[in-house]
């Protein structure tokens, strides 16, 4: 299997960018501290897949949010990781075909989509880059 190298220096606290996985888009987000504390905030009982913003990052590095750019309803390109794209009212990302609208975690919050955006495999090769796969 395939992996793919992302250089994240360049992404500043607020902003994400989108890169390609196995031909499928990728999301990276570098969350501010508020984008943090409000997926914290969120009580498990309310949503849809049940996970921390700690089980979806890597210890110390919980501001790199890394999911694939893939709506888990039908497989649209959720809107929120380009420059001033709608993140929706979750204020994650939020995908335009059918409505579904995901959290800072990238969380399922309302919509169709059964789950969170997914999060692949991935490791930090150093403190700028990711290897994915
Ligand atoms: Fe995203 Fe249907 S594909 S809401």
């Amino acid at each position: 299997a395939s992996t793919t190298e992302v250089d994240i220096s360049k992404i500043e606290p607020g902003q994400a960018i989108k890169a390609l996985f196995r031909r499928q888009p990728l999301f990276v987000r570098n969350l501010t501290p508020k984008e943090i504390a409000e997926a914290d905030a969120v009580p498990m009982s309310e949503l849809r897949d049940p996970q921390t913003l700690e089980e979806r990052t890597k210890p110390g590095k919980t501001n790199w949010l890394i999911t694939m750019g893939v709506c888990t309803h039908l497989g649209c390109t959720p809107l929120g990781a380009g420059p001033g794209e709608d993140r929706g009212p979750y204020g994650g990302y939020f995908c335009p075909c059918h409505g579904s609208a995901y959290d800072t975690a990238a969380r399922i919050r309302k919509g169709p989509a059964p789950t969170n955006l997914e999060v692949p495999e991935y490791e930090f090769t150093s403190d700028t880059v990711v290897k994915v796969g």
